[in-house]
């Protein structure tokens, strides 16, 4: 690999999965590196790329200088390499004080009790789906297992009625499969936005006891008003891929590490207290969401180099979970790691809002295997998504060997 020419903007790069090598690289020898631009990134812009985790910690700390919306007067702070639309609008793109509005409402569906009530559920759904597999089938496990755990899940907090759970999956899939900013894609993308806001008025009119429902009626304590349906249509769909989409490439990522390191799922199958470090280990180890684009508002000295103002910095989370001076032996999976600050959630104001949800389903979804005995052994190549963005398993071919 010529380390040089490696294109961060290119999805193609990331087609055999995140390309570890050029990072380590990084890490020893530019730490706060600058990406010329190609022509790969449509606003013909280079920007930063930050590689080591204290660097990325105090970028994510400082959301004021490191802006997640827009910087002094240039549009377009989002949290992709290219600019959004969605920029300075949707929960993830804004910064304070309007982040903190959104994140307060936000926050009050989103409670430790809430989120622990939906357990029996996920765990009912995680039982039946692997009750029906079968000893000498064959699958992908991507998608029979790792994708229907989170979808369901989001299509529970946001209290979308079973009968319309398969349609809409299949609307989001295909907004996200044709090439985004097309025409297709819009058509897609305009169909779950009157699917949201028709969800919106049932729900005003008649909420149910689904998280959704508590955020429509969610009050400000300083004006008593509610979220506008803009800002609700935009959190809906930001739910898909925030948290369907990251949780989905956790758990195919987490089976694919045990089935390359059956040590490890052997010592979880015998000491089941460690499934709680084990899913932050498979959480720091599969870092679905790997990267966040940031909009300096002022200049800043990093290290050797000077980062001014307007300029685009990327914070590779990915990066930072193997940074070798911060975790021991950063390339060993090991699910009993002690610490484990991985920053896989992020960190700061925008720190993941369903992390203890995301937790709730790894922690179901992997202890449910092992209690079922099912025996899982590769059986054919892995795809990776070619996305720099959500980088993870898209194909997992798996055979049951036995139910032990
Ligand atoms: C393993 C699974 C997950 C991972 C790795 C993950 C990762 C992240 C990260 C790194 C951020 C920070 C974004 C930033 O700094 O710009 C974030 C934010 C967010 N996540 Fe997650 N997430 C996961 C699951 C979920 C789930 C299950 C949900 C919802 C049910 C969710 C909803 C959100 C939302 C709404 C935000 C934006 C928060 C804000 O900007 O204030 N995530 N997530």
């Amino acid at each position: 690999m010529n380390k040089h020419l490696i294109d961060l903007s290119d999805n193609q790069t990331f087609a055999n999965g995140f390309p570890h090598e050029f990072f380590t690289w990084l890490r020893e020898n530019h730490p706060v590196y600058w990406h010329e631009p190609t022509n790969i990134t449509p606003d013909g812009e280079g920007f930063w790329v930050m590689s080591l985790y204290d660097d990325i910690n105090s970028i994510m700390m400082d959301a004021k200088t490191f802006s997640s919306d827009k910087a002094g007067n240039r549009t377009g702070g989002g949290t992709a390499i290219k600019d959004e639309a969605s920029a300075g609008k949707v929960l993830n793109q804004t910064d304070d004080p309007l982040h903190r509005r959104l994140r307060e409402l936000a926050n009050k569906g989103f409670t430790v009790k809430t989120i622990g009530s939906l357990e029996d559920e996920l765990r009912t759904r995680t039982k039946r789906l692997l009750n029906s597999i079968k000893v000498g089938e064959k699958f992908d496990f991507a998608r029979r297992i790792a994708r229907e755990i989170p979808t369901q899940a989001i299509c529970i907090v946001l209290g979308v009625p079973e009968d319309d759970r398969i349609h809409l999956c299949e609307l989001i899939d295909k907004g996200v499969e044709v090439n985004s900013g097309s025409v297709i894609a819009a058509e897609y993308l305009g169909k779950v936005r009157r699917y949201a806001q028709a969800l919106i008025e049932k729900k005003r009119a008649q909420p149910g006891d689904d998280i959704f429902s508590k955020i429509v009626h969610a009050k400000f304590e300083t004006d008593g008003s509610t979220l506008s349906d803009f800002e609700l249509r935009s959190f809906f769909a930001l739910l898909f891929p925030a948290g369907a989409e990251t949780t989905t490439r956790s758990i195919s990522g987490g089976m694919l590490a045990f089935l390359e390191h059956p040590e490890q799922w052997r010592r979880l199958r015998y000491e089941r207290e460690l499934i709680k470090p084990a899913v932050e280990e498979i959480v720091r180890w599969t870092t679905p969401s790997v990267y966040k684009r940031r909009t300096a508002t002022r200049a800043v000295d990093f290290r050797d180099k000077t980062i001014r103002p307007g300029d685009k910095v990327t914070v590779w989370e990915m990066s930072a979970n193997r940074d070798e001076r911060v975790f021991e032996s950063p390339f060993e999976f090991n699910i009993a790691r002690s610490p484990n600050r991985h920053l896989g959630f992020g960190a700061g104001v925008h720190f993941c809002l369903g992390a203890a949800l995301a937790r709730l389903e790894l922690n179901i979804v992997f202890d449910e295997i092992l209690l079922s005995e099912l025996n899982f052994k590769p059986a054919g190549t892995v795809e990776w998504m070619p996305n720099n963005r959500l980088v993870g398993v898209k194909t997992m071919p798996v055979r049951v060997a036995s139910r032990n």
